[in-house]
Parts: C-alpha cells; sequence; structure tokens
C-alpha cells in the first residue's frame, strides 16, 4: 500500500503481543501528556509524539514501518528506477554548479542513497558528499547498514548528520518528508474553522473540537494560519489540515542554500485543489499493515500518519525565503521528462529472468499510471543562484495552479 492511496474499510488486524505491549507505552505517553495539557491536545502535539517520540514514536522506535513486513512502500522501494532516474537530475545540477553535494532528508531505509549512489557513475563524477538527515536513531542506523551494502565503491561518499549543515552547495532532496511532518486540523462551524484536536475516551482518544477562544497556547497562531485559508463556500463540517512548521521548515533549509536547488516529492495539491469540497473529510490518512484508514487514534506508535502537501503554501514560504520556484510538476511527468524509458529499456534489456522484467514493468507502472502514484505525487523544485535547465521539467509546468 502506497501511503496516499484511499482508505479501507477493513477491520485492522491486531498487533502481536511486543508490538501491543509497545503500543500500551505509547498510549500512556500520549496520555500523560493530554493530563499536563488539561484535557485537550493540539493534533500536531499528538501527531509529533505518536510518530517522532523518542523510543517510542513511529518512526522513532523500531517497527519495520518500510516494504512488505511494515505498513507501507514508498517510491524508492518500489523500483530502483525512481533513484536512478534522479541520480541523473542530481548529476545534472552540480555538473551546472560545476560540483557541489547532495542533503537528503528522511532517508527511510537509506534505498534511496544507497541505488543513487551506485547509479551515479553513469551520470557523472560523484558528488563530493552524500549527506542524510534523519530525525528517527533506528532509521539512520538502518540508512548505515543498507548504504554500506548496497552503494557501491560510492559508499564513503555518504555522512550521516545532526543537523541542517550551516551551509551548503548542491542538491537538497526529501521524498515523503513533508507529508510525515505534524498537522493541524480543522473542522468548519458556521464559516469559521475550529480547533480539531485530540481528547481522552476511556483508555483511547478521540477528536475534540473547540473555538480557538485564546484559552489555549496556539489558539492565536491557528486563526492567523486559518485566516489565510480559501475556506469560503466550504460547507459545514468540512475537516483540513495545513502544516504549521512547513514555512520554518523551508526557511531552515533556504537560509543554509548558497546555491543549488531542493527537489520536494510528495502526496500533494495547489492548495485552490487542497481545500475544496470533494476533499471534505481532509486528506489525513493512517497506514497499518497496508491498510489505509483515516484514524489516528487506532494503534498511535503502531501506525504511520500523513497529510497530503499544500504545494502552494510550499511555494510560498520558499519565495518568502528568498528561493526561486524552478519547477512543480507530476512524479510522471518528472519521470519521463528525465528519461525513464530509456533506464527502463536498458534494465530490461539486462534483467537476468523473466520474473525481473515482469517485477521492473510492475514498479514502472506505480511510479507513472494516474491511479497510482504518477499523478498524486508532486515535484517541486525550488532554487537559488542556478539556472540548470532540467529535463525532469520539461514536459509540464504546473506552476500556474498553485
Ligand atoms: C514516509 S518516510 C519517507 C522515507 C524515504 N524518504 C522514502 O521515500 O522511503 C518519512 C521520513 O521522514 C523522516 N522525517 C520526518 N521529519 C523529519 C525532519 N524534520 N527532518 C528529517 N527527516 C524527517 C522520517 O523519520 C522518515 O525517515
Amino acid at each position: 500500500m502506497t501511503r496516499g492511496g484511499p482508505g479501507s474499510t477493513s477491520a485492522l488486524p491486531a498487533p502481536g503481543p511486543d508490538a501491543e505491549a509497545h503500543g500500551r507505552r505509547v498510549d500512556a505517553a500520549l496520555h500523560a501528556r493530554l493530563e499536563v495539557a488539561g484535557g485537550w491536545l493540539p493534533f500536531a502535539d499528538y501527531m509529533r509524539c505518536a510518530l517522532y517520540e523518542p523510543g517510542l514514536g513511529y518512526y522513532s522506535a523500531g517497527a519495520a514501518k518500510f516494504g512488505p513486513a511494515g505498513d507501507f512502500v514508498t517510491a524508492p522501494e518500489i523500483s530502483g528506477l525512481f533513484a536512478e532516474v534522479f541520480a541523473g537530475q542530481f548529476a545534472a545540477v552540480l555538473a551546472g554548479l560545476g560540483g557541489g553535494s547532495v542533503l537528503e532528508l528522511g532517508p527511510g531505509t537509506g534505498r534511496f542513497a544507497a541505488t543513487a549512489l551506485a547509479a551515479w557513475p553513469a551520470h557523472g563524477p560523484l558528488p563530493d558528499e552524500y549527506l542524510l538527515l534523519e530525525v528517527s536513531g533506528d532509521l539512520r542506523e538502518r540508512q548505515q547498514r543498507q548504504v554500506a551494502v548496497a552503494a557501491g565503491a560510492a559508499a564513503p561518499r555518504a555522512r550521516w548528520l545532526e543537523a541542517l549543515p550551516p551551509r551548503f552547495a548542491g542538491v537538497v532532496f526529501a521524498n515523503e518528508v513533508l507529508d510525515a511532518l505534524p498537522c493541524e486540523r480543522f473542522v468548519l462551524r458556521a464559516g469559521e474553522p475550529w480547533r480539531l484536536g485530540v481528547g481522552a475516551c476511556g483508555a483511547g482518544f478521540a477528536w475534540s473540537e473547540r473555538r480557538p477562544d485564546g484559552s489555549h497556547a496556539g489558539d492565536q497562531a491557528f486563526v492567523e494560519a486559518t485566516r489565510e485559508l480559501p475556506l469560503a463556500g466550504l460547507p459545514d463540517g468540512y475537516r483540513g489540515e495545513f502544516h504549521p512548521g512547513l514555512a520554518a521548515w523551508i526557511r531552515a533549509l533556504a537560509d543554509g542554500l548558497q546555491r543549488g536547488v531542493v527537489m520536494l516529492v510528495d502526496y500533494g495539491l495547489p492548495r485552490s485543489h487542497y481545500y475544496h469540497p470533494q476533499r471534505e473529510a481532509g486528506t489525513l490518512r493512517c497506514h497499518y499493515r497496508h491498510l489505509a484508514h483515516d484514524d489516528p487514534f487506532s494503534y498511535p506508535g503502531l501506525t504511520d500518519i500523513t497529510a497530503w502537501v499544500d504545494f502552494t503554501a510550499v511555494a510560498e514560504a520558499a519565495v518568502a525565503a528568498g528561493l526561486d520556484v524552478a519547477g512543480f510538476t507530476t512524479q510522471a511527468a518528472f519521470l519521463l521528462g528525465a528519461g525513464i524509458d530509456a533506464r527502463f529499456a536498458a534494465a530490461h534489456e539486462a534483467a537476468a529472468s523473466e520474473a525481473a522484467r515482469v517485477r521492473l514493468a510492475h514498479g514502472a507502472r506505480q511510479l507513472l499510471l494516474p491511479g497510482e502514484m504518477g499523478e498524486a505525487i508532486k515535484v517541486m523544485v525550488l532554487a537559488r543562484d542556478c539556472e540548470v535547465p532540467l529535463p525532469g521539467l520539461l514536459i509540464q509546468d504546473l506552476r500556474d495552479s498553485l
């Protein structure tokens, strides 16, 4: 199950005894947090704890997460074509800049980094360094093992960081990281956005809505953020999300970027489609054992929680931070422009068996088809002092939709 798919109505399978015990510890941490907060938590605080609380959160503890034994798959796990094609675009940027490094944010299992590094020599000289920044200690260890085993002779270029570098030139890359940032939720009541947060419900949790009347921390910021959103005309009870940490996240990247590009790949839409009557339940999705649903209170700590990205907000934050929006397109258009067809043909020719050819074709379909990842996932390229024309941006330019 990919992370942007429609929800499922199937019953969720019960976790095994270890996972269940872990889930109880996460529940206890969340209840303790709720108590300290006076019985009501902003959804972003709940999501941050459920995903990133050290030693407990979904991304911070040892769950499998990615791949068949986990809860979902992402593009680099589906097909090596994804990272191989992106590596060609990274190499083109670095050639235009006359050198530089790659900085990958949220590298997951490390499969993208390992595949891109292994494929790189076909595209040009290696990057000075391939830097990886991960908030989860558990994932960082997996990334180190994966790169050591699968990146080939380029593996020594990889280096893990604890924080963003203060100065950087080259390519910053993040696949499905923005949709994992904690989001706030709202519900429309008589045309006014109310805060949709979390309250206790017996041993579990439930949605709890309240008018932002200034009595809770963050009410003022919530009112200011939602004032900017195009919510007029949306029906009563409409639910939606926004990412309160997004602008600061982009600014932190922009502050360190001396020259080069930021490539953001994620499930998302321009704002006019993001807040739309067709999406009256919002874009929040949870993933558990390859089932997608919309209940973040089911197995917290054992479940991935995501919300699609408002790419207009990304573009606004980037421009405010002094970056240019150099491109915005679908994943399918980007990969086709960047030559996935030639890469596919070469890999097909070289495949050792019919089974490998079938797997290759299946992966390419998942990356490209509109009903799979091809259109739901977008690629946004932000640039500073970097004019390199990227083939991935030549087929389709969606910047007018932002
Ligand atoms: C859905 S996974 C995507 C992983 C990988 N990029 C892929 O495509 O398979 C989200 C990743 O972002 C990481 N992450 C979340 N917030 C982050 C942040 N502020 N900075 C860096 N990484 C972050 C998570 O720990 C996880 O590795």
